[in-house]
């Protein structure tokens, strides 16, 4: 296999170092930043008060959605359509934009290789316009 198709076949969850605790440290980072910064104010009030469930979640369906092993759907007994799930928010442009602001943040780190964020910044973008219903 040359380097180039080698590169191709690797996962952005390898390319973090392959475990869990890379992905929650972003995530961690991802809503202390919600819950401090005034430019996250309105997503951040979208959110119950205490974010530790929603610490494990997230970190839990990144870490199948970079490409690791499926916990999400393991830990919680099946999954969820992340349609359905931000369906009974109303998801405008500020609140998908101060997600994304928070999200860029997080994964510009040290420990986030550059080939990881130029991954995975876009196609979270996508996702994020995916999610506006308003
Ligand atoms: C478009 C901007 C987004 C907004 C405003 C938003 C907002 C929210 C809110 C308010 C919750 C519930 C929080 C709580 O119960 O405390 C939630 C749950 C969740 N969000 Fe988002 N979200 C956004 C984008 C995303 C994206 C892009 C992802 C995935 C990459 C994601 C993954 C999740 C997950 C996994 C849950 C937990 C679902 C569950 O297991 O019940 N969200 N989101």
């Amino acid at each position: 296999m040359s380097a180039a198709t080698s590169d191709l076949a690797t996962t952005p969850y390898e390319l973090l170092g392959g475990n869990e605790e890379i992905v929650r440290r972003i995530v961690d980072r991802f809503y202390d930043l919600m819950d401090a910064a005034p430019e996250a104010r309105e997503l951040r009030e979208m959110h119950a008060p205490d974010l530790g469930p929603m610490r494990d979640r997230l970190s839990w369906f990144l870490t199948g959605w970079l490409g690791g092993p499926a916990v999400y759907a393991e830990r919680t007994g099946g999954g969820a359509c992340m349609s359905t799930v931000h369906g009974v928010f109303a998801i405008d442009e500020r609140a998908s934009a101060q997600w994304m602001w928070c999200m860029r943040r997080a994964l510009d780190a040290p420990d986030v290789p550059a080939s990881v964020r130029s991954m995975v910044e876009p196609a979270l973008e996508r996702m994020t316009g995916l999610l506006r219903n308003r």
